[in-house]
Order: structure tokens, then sequence, then C-alpha cells
């Protein structure tokens, strides 16, 4: 894919819109039962994904947010473009990947000071103007400028991203059987890894502190819901033929051995070497210092996230939780777990 948004680009956002996404303001509202935040997903893009069309050569990394999707789908891009590395160097992993039921909402310029409004203008042309180039490039005329638009023009292979539950995913997708890798993780270090999304991305709400936002982890208000409905979804498919099933802590555990995993069930079988070539590109210190896969580098933040110091590529741990919850926390969340998986085959190391 073509360079058409680089982190220069992004950095120009960065500087200037931060502030007016920091006053963005989120509505959350729920679609079939399930959570969502207006400023990411709108009611609008969901009602159009029944009718998304998948192409069996498609590839799909799939997850509840902050289950380890950044982290797969550079492994499985690498897997799907002969390990080239230098492809990676041609966009930004999150705009490589398109996130095809996102569609950020940002400031309303009517509502900024001349000078800001006049550079936000200048950034969305930029991108306007970017996606053109790639569109024309593409031979297709763009109809839209949002992630599924992009979607809809790529060359098959696709390899797509989505963090929708399986009740809202697009039938097309298991019609075709085109291939999904869905990744979990263990529900205390997700909490606490979307917790700290919370306090820089200015696309989702801000949360005064770690036990106001627990609350709502356990009710399941949070942008895509319920973690344990979003897991059961897919882990109670798990043996479809198109479906593989991974666990962050897995990953973590060996790291090659999931990289080797990931390739075979694409269908690409690669040399030893060259697996360990993907596995070194996809370490989390690789990936952090590479402005091409760390988010950081994308993202417009919350004003006060510049004091906290938080990294989309934070710790990259498994267990970090026990520097978060309470006691009685992590009994609730025990019991929640209990209740919800028992009996369901779904484990995880915490
Ligand atoms: S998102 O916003 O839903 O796409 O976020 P997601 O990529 O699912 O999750 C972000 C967390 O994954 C960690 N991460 C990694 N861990 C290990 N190795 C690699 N290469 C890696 N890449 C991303 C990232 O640091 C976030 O976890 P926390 O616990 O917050 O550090």
């Amino acid at each position: 894919m073509d360079r058409f948004i680089d982190t220069e680009f992004a950095r120009l956002g960065t500087e200037n819109m931060v502030e007016e996404m920091a006053k963005t303001e989120t509505k959350m509202y729920q679609f079939n039962g399930v959570w969502f935040a207006d400023t990411n997903v709108q009611e609008e893009v969901l009602l159009r994904m029944p009718a998304w069309e998948a192409r069996s050569e498609d590839a799909y990394v799939v997850s509840y947010p902050k289950a380890g999707t950044t982290w797969v789908q550079e492994i499985m891009f690498l897997a799907m473009n002969n390990a080239d590395v230098e492809r990676t160097k041609t966009g930004h992993t999150m705009l490589r990947i398109p996130y095809i039921e996102a569609n950020i909402k940002g400031p309303k310029l009517r509502h900024s000071p001349p000078l800001k409004a006049l550079l936000m203008l200048w950034y969305l042309l930029k991108v306007m103007f970017r996606m053109l180039l790639f569109c024309i490039k593409q031979g297709q005329m763009p109809v839209g400028i949002s992630p599924l638009s992009m979607a809809r023009i790529l060359p098959s292979p696709r390899l797509l991203k989505t963090h929708l539950p399986f009740q809202l995913l697009p039938p097309d997708i298991m019609k075709k059987k085109a291939k999904i890798v869905y990744v979990a993780r263990n529900p205390k270090d997700l909490a606490v890894s979307y917790f700290n999304f919370h306090k820089w991305m200015p696309m989702i709400p801000n949360y005064s502190s770690w036990d106001t936002y627990f609350d709502d982890f356990m009710a399941g208000k949070l942008n895509y819901g319920h973690w344990y409905e979003h897991y059961l979804g897919f882990w109670n498919r798990r043996h479809e033929e198109n479906i593989l099933f991974i666990k962050y802590e897995d990953m973590k555990k060996d790291h090659k051995a999931a990289v080797t995993q990931i390739c075979d069930f694409l269908g690409y079988t690669y040399s030893e070497e060259i697996l360990a070539s993907i596995t070194e590109h996809t370490t989390f210190s690789s990936m952090k210092k590479n402005p091409m896969t760390n988010p950081d580098s994308l993202f417009p933040r919350k004003v006060t996230a510049e004091k906290d110091n938080t990294s989309f590529m934070r710790k990259g741990k498994v267990g970090d939780w026990r520097n978060y919850f309470t006691d009685e926390q992590s009994k609730a969340l025990d019991e929640t777990y209990k209740e919800k998986l028992e009996g369901t085959g779904l484990q995880f190391d915490f």
C-alpha cells in the first residue's frame, strides 16, 4: 500500500488538533444491546455493516479493544506480504490495515478559533488529497474518506481490522469464509490497558479515576460492551475452519510459536529465518520504537495525557493489573470470570 499518510503528516494533526479533539464530547449509546462511543463508531456505520461485501481472500484481525490487536495485525501484515519489512514502511500500521467500522468524529470547525480552524482544514484537505492519490493509483474513484471506503478499494488479499462482536460482524465474512484471527487477553490486564487508553484517546470518554472506570468496565458500559460476550462470540466458533482464536498471554509465552501459528493459519509457509525476522519486527520494543507501528505517532492525544506520559505501547506485559486492582475489585472480577466462563473451556493466565 502506498505511503498515503505518514508520520510527519500525523504529527501535524497532533500538534494542531489536540486541544480541539479533547473538547469533543462523546455520547455513549447502545446498538443491539452493545455500548458504543459515538465519537468512534456511529450508528449509521453499524447499520451499513450487514451489507459489507467480504472477499474469500480477506483476512481480519478481530478483538475486544486492548487485547493485542496491533501486535497481531502487524504479524498478519508481514505474513501476507512475504515478510517484507520494507513494505511495512509504506504507511502506519493503523492506516495500512483499515479499521472498518471506525469513523472518527472530529472537532467542530465552527466552534474553533479561526487560526486553529484553518490549520484543521489544511489537515483535512491533506488527508483527502493523499487519499485521492491513493485511489487514483488503485484505479478507483473515492467514495468517501472513511476506513470503510478505503477498505473497499484495497486489492486482494486485504487485511482488515474490526472490534465488532460476532453478532454485529458483517455476515458475508463468515459466508465467504474469510480468515479471522481473534485475539483475547486476560480481562484484568485488558481492563488496565483500556483504562490507560481512555486517559489519552480523545475519541472515548474521560474517567476521573480507576474506581469509576472499573464500575463501567464491570457493567460493560464501555465502547464495544462486555468483554466476555465479545470473547465467547468467537470462542464458541473457534472450531470453524476460518477462525483462529489466540491469547495474548500465549503470544507472550512463545512469540515465535504464535508467529508460526498465524502464518500457518493464513496459509504461508516460511523458513525459520523468516519466522525469526517477523518475530523480531513485532517484539514490544521493536514496535514501540518504530513510528510506523507505534500508534503514538498517529493520534492527537488528550491534553491531560501529556502529564501522565501515557503511551499506546504502554507496558506490553502480563500481570500489570496487580498495580491497579484492589482486593475487592479483583474478587469481583474473579466472580464474573467464573460465572461467565465456567464450563466454556476458556481460561486465561493472569
Ligand atoms: S487497540 O486500541 O484495541 O487496537 O489496542 P490493542 O492493540 O488491542 O492493545 C494494545 C495493548 O497491546 C500491547 N501491545 C503489545 N504487547 C506485546 N508485544 C507487542 N508487540 C505489542 N504491541 C502492542 C500494548 O502495549 C497495549 O497493552 P498495555 O498493557 O496497555 O501495554
